[in-house]
C-alpha cells in the first residue's frame, strides 16, 4: 500500500522529526501551535531544538488572515529568512493556515506538518491545499503547495476528544464508501480502536485519498469524489455556524453522506439495502441533527455557495454503490430538499 513520499507514519514523532530536520540546514526553526497542542502534543516532541514558539487560539474563527498577520509579524520581527522552516503541530486549522502562511512568508519557505487530529491525519493533511476563511466563506484564500514532510503518529490522538475523534472518523467512512466497499464494511465504532490499530486506519485511508488526488491534483475531475456527503454536509455546517451552534465538521459531513446516499438511490439507483447499510452504520455513531427547523430556502442558498458547482446547477459526488462514486451529478433544488427531508424523517 503506497503513500505519499512526504508523508511518515510512526510511533515515534520525535525522531522522525529530528531526522527530518536534519535532512536540510535550516538557519532558523519556528513552530506553530494552538492552546490545546502546545499543552497535549508539544509535550510529545521531546528535545527539540531551538525555535521561536508561535501560539495561537485554537478554533476556526482564527483560520483567517489576521491570524496569518500574526504569524508574518513574529517571523519578521523575529529575523526570519527564506531558509527557515515553519513546524506546524495541530489539527486541520493550523496545518491549512500555517501551511499558507509558511507558502506566502518572502514568496515560500519550507514548512513541516504534524497533523494532531484524526481528521487532520486521515484527511488535510494529504493533497497539499492550504489556506485560510475569508467573509464568512470557508478556504476561499488559499493555494496548492506540498509540505515538506507530514509526520503522522496516532499517540497524539490519545488526548483528543472522543467527538473529535468521531468527527476525523467521518472522512474515513467516506473514503471506504467512495472507493473501497470492503474497507468500509470493515470499520468498527471509532472508540473500539487500539492505538496500533489506527495506525492501520490511517495508512489505509491515506492511501486512499491519495491515489486520488495523484490522479487529479487540482481537483479538475476524480477529486471531486472526495467531496461525497460535502455538498448537503457543508451546507447544514454553515446555517449553523451562522446560528453560532456547536457542530463540527465531521457531524456535519456524516449527514450529508445519509442525504447524498439518498440521492444516490435516485439518481444512480444505488440499491436501497446500500442505503440502508450506510444509514445503519453512520446513526449507530453520530447523534441525529435537527434539521426540522431549517429553513429549505436558506439551505438551497448556502449549496449553490460551494465552490464546486458549475454554472447556475448543483453538482454532487454520489455513490453508485457502496465502494464506488461517480462526480458532477447535477440534482435540482427539489430533490436536494428532498433529501435533508428524507435525513429528517428516518434518523432516530
Ligand atoms: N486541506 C484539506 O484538504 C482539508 C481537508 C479537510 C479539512 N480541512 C480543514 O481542517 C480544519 C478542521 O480540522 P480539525 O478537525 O483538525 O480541527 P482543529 O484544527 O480546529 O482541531 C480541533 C480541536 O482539537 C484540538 N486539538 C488538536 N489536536 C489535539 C490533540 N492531539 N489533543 C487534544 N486536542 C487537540 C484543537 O486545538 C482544536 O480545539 C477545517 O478548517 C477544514 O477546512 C482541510
Ligand atoms: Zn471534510
Amino acid at each position: 500500500m503506497s503513500i505519499p513520499a512526504y508523508v511518515e507514519l510512526t510511533q515515534s514523532p520525535h525522531e522522525r522529526l529530528s531526522v527530518a530536520l536534519n535532512e536540510r540546514t535550516y538557519s532558523r526553526i519556528a513552530i506553530l501551535v494552538d492552546e490545546n497542542t502546545k499543552s497535549f502534543c508539544l509535550p510529545l516532541l521531546e528535545n527539540l531544538p531551538e525555535h521561536e514558539l508561535i501560539e495561537i487560539s485554537p478554533g476556526e474563527q482564527h483560520k483567517t488572515l489576521e491570524t496569518c498577520g500574526l504569524i508574518w509579524s513574529k517571523l519578521t520581527e523575529a529575523g526570519f529568512d527564506r531558509k527557515s522552516v515553519l513546524i506546524n503541530v495541530g489539527g486541520g486549522v493550523i496545518g491549512d493556515m500555517g501551511g499558507f502562511a509558511a507558502a506566502c512568508y518572502k514568496r515560500g519557505i519550507n514548512f513541516i506538518n504534524i497533523p494532531t487530529t484524526l481528521l487532520s491525519q486521515v484527511d488535510a493533511s494529504i493533497g497539499g491545499k492550504l489556506g485560510v476563511d475569508f467573509h464568512g466563506l470557508k478556504n476561499q484564500i488559499g493555494v496548492f503547495q506540498m509540505p515538506l514532510k507530514v509526520i503522522i503518529s496516532p499517540l497524539f490522538l490519545k488526548t483528543l476528544e472522543p467527538r473529535q475523534i468521531n468527527s476525523g472518523f467521518a472522512e474515513v467512512i467516506k473514503h471506504g464508501l467512495i472507493s473501497d466497499a470492503e474497507y468500509f464494511r470493515s470499520l468498527k465504532k471509532p472508540e473500539n480502536y487500539r492505538n496500533d490499530q489506527f495506525l492501520d486506519l490511517i495508512t489505509r485511508s491515506i492511501f486512499i485519498k491519495n491515489k486520488v488526488v495523484e490522479e487529479d491534483p487540482r481537483e479538475i475531475g476524480l477529486r471531486k469524489i472526495l467531496n461525497f456527503g460535502h455538498t448537503i454536509g457543508h451546507a447544514i455546517e454553515s446555517i449553523y455556524l451562522d446560528l453560532k451552534e456547536n457542530l463540527l465538521h465531521g457531524e456535519a459531513i456524516a449527514a450529508g453522506m445519509i442525504c447524498e446516499a439518498y440521492l444516490s438511490t435516485k439518481m444512480l439507483k444505488m440499491r436501497e439495502d446500500h442505503l440502508e447499510e450506510i444509514v445503519a452504520f453512520i446513526s449507530n455513531i453520530y447523534k441525529k441533527i435537527d434539521v426540522e427547523g431549517v429553513d429549505r430556502s436558506l439551505f438551497i442558498d448556502k449549496i449553490r455557495q460551494d465552490k464546486k458547482n458549475k454554472d447556475k446547477e448543483i453538482q454532487v459526488a454520489l455513490l453508485s454503490e457502496i465502494g464506488s462514486a461517480k462526480y458532477e451529478i447535477t440534482v435540482s433544488e427539489s430533490v436536494a430538499i428532498e433529501s435533508l427531508d428524507y435525513y429528517s424523517s428516518i434518523v432516530q
